[in-house]
């Protein structure tokens, strides 16, 4: 019998929400019953991330956010499951779609009283765009839902994908009472368990055993069988490849909480769920099973633990197998480097890594000069695509509050601004720093680090601009050291990014417009695509 690549049983993923949807939560199930935790909750649950002391946990703390990813490992099923968490604000959207790019399909959680919300829709058209599948988790059936029809038809609706519930509740709220598999017509019956710590039992029976209304209402059970065969009239037929293809979205329903429905979700998830994909490198696809090893970083975080001042890459395996020590090539350094230092992260816990295959994602602990995007190779030929960069739509201008902290206020940026924490632009004339961002709580991230992790006190004032575009000439963006033109109208500015291309800032799209009827001849770049 042919040995299966290693890579095949790996499945490499992400959790995508609006905040409070119930990501963490799902999260730590997921973990309980991959057996990487005993009870769920004693890994990320809020009460301990309080308690956790670290000061980049206080920002945490303060805010109420996740601002760190995390890569969790952990076996299920015969599966290598790689999950990759996503922070859960608005204004880390970028952190977030850069760790979407490293992950082959997500699990979306919706929850069962809000329905879609706007965070969701943002982060699947990124899914979207990607093509990648889409799961969905519909959470807290133990609270007073919508109706599951308005919900699956909001997901179809508002999302603009075809779903297929692959299971169905039986009531909502206090009258929940289980969940009903459709391929079989078999009836989980839900148990409350004691703050959700524990596996949940399962009593299964068939949906149409005269048992299953001795415990439910007949009533409900009279619905959820008129709404299934709605669904098998009207709803669109399961189909694997519309699912492999990010067309069709299975539906599950359950309540994460109470790990009702987490078996169900997993199984059906790893079932479906695609190999870790290829990656293109020009125009040729690596496989996963290529000998050659190659990765990419797709986040980069520094003084993770400010007991140790250091810095995680993070790689996301594409070919081949990692092995400690191992010699590679780092192509935007220009220079061959040994992986020495790698380790696997279980929440706060690290541990050694001495292999690792396609899927996996590998932490890097050093010094070497990593960006996001860089590709890391033993052959040098291979050179993946770039991942994108997000147009800013905020800005800030920065300063040292004294010259006694310069240098470690330069150390500070030269590294966040490295990390992808924000973008750094120079003023026209050279004498300011402009920050851009996606989101301003990434300026108050980037002064709370450099205050705290280098001791560097800031200024920082925000700026009026709200839209950016880069200067092209004949499909080039526009270098130079002189500012090409100081013909300017109201409301615009001209800076320089950090490669030394020019850009306009303007307050709002008005003042773009005008900027274009100055400069007829000058095409405007949305964002530069390396
Ligand atoms: P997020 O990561 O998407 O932001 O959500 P998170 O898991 O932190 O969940 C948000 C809140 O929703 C939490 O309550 C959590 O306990 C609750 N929750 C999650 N799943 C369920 C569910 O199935 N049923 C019910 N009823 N609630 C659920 P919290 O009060 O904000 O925090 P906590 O102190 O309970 O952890």
């Amino acid at each position: 019998m042919p040995v299966s690549h290693p890579s095949s049983i790996r499945r490499t993923l992400a959790i995508i929400s609006h905040p409070d949807a119930g990501k963490t939560t799902l999260t730590e199930k997921f973990l309980l019953y991959g057996g990487a935790i005993d009870l769920a909750g004693s890994v990320t649950s809020r009460r301990d991330r309080r308690a956790t002391t670290s000061d980049w946990m206080e920002l945490e703390k303060q805010r109420g956010i996740s601002i760190s990813s995390t890569v969790l490992q952990f076996t299920y099923g015969g599966f290598h499951v790689n999950l990759l968490d996503t922070p859960g604000h608005e204004d880390f959207s970028e952190d977030t779609y850069r760790v979407l790019t490293a992950v082959d399909a997500v699990i979306m959680v919706v929850d069962a009283g809000k329905g879609v919300e706007a965070r969701t829709r943002k982060l699947f058209e990124i899914c979207r765009l990607r093509g990648i599948p889409i799961f969905t988790f519909i959470n807290k059936l133990d609270r007073p839902t919508r109706s599951p029809i308005d919900l699956v038809d909001e997901i179809e609706n508002v999302l603009g994908i075809a779903s297929h519930p692959m299971n169905w509740p039986l009531g909502d709220g206090p009258r929940f009472r289980g969940i009903i598999q459709r391929a079989d017509g078999q009836l989980n019956l839900f148990e409350k368990t004691k703050a959700g710590a524990y596996r949940a039992p399962v009593s299964v029976m068939g949906l149409t055993d005269p048992a299953v209304r001795e415990h439910v209402d007949g009533d409900l059970v009279d619905k959820a069988i008129e709404e299934m065969e709605l669904l098998d009239i009207a709803g669109a037929p399961f189909d694997q490849e519309r699912v492999l293809k990010g067309e069709l979205t299975p539906v599950f329903f359950g309540s994460a909480a109470n790990n009702f429905g987490i078996q169900l979700l997993l199984d059906g998830f790893l079932s479906m769920a695609p190999e870790p994909s290829g990656r293109k490198s020009g125009e040729t696809l690596i496989e996963p099973e290529d000998k050659r090893f190659s990765g990419f970083v797709f986040k980069i975080q520094a003084n993770m633990n400010p007991k140790h001042r250091d810095r995680m890459a993070f790689i996301r395996i594409v070919s081949g197998k990692f092995e400690r020590d191992m010699q590679v090539w780092h192509g935007s350094a220009a220079k061959q480097i040994r992986l020495s230092n790698s380790q696997k992260l279980f929440a706060q816990e690290r541990e050694i890594v001495d292999e690792a295959f396609a899927g996996d994602v590998v932490g890097l602990v050093g010094n070497q000069p990593f960006e996001i995007g860089d590709t890391l190779t033993t052959d040098s030929s291979i050179k993946f695509d770039e991942i994108p960069v997000f147009p800013p739509e905020c800005f800030a201008t920065i300063r040292g509050r004294t010259t006694a902290t310069a240098k470690r206020f330069r150390a500070g940026m030269d590294q966040l601004v490295r990390e992808g924490v924000t973008q750094l632009f120079e003023s026209a004339a050279g004498t300011t720093m402009i920050l851009g961002a996606v989101g301003p709580l990434q300026f108050e991230v980037l002064k709370y680090r450099l205050e705290t992790e280098y001791g560097a006190e800031v200024v920082l004032e925000f700026s009026p601009w709200t839209v950016i575009r880069w200067l092209m000439a004949e499909g080039e963006p526009v270098g130079g050291v002189n500012a090409p033109t100081d013909d300017l109208p109201g409301g615009c500015a001209l800076a320089k990014d950090s490669a030394g291309h020019w850009v306009v800032l303007a307050e709002a799209e008005w003042a773009l417009r005008s900027f274009k009827r100055y400069h007829e001849n000058w095409e405007l770049a949305e964002r530069l695509v390396k």
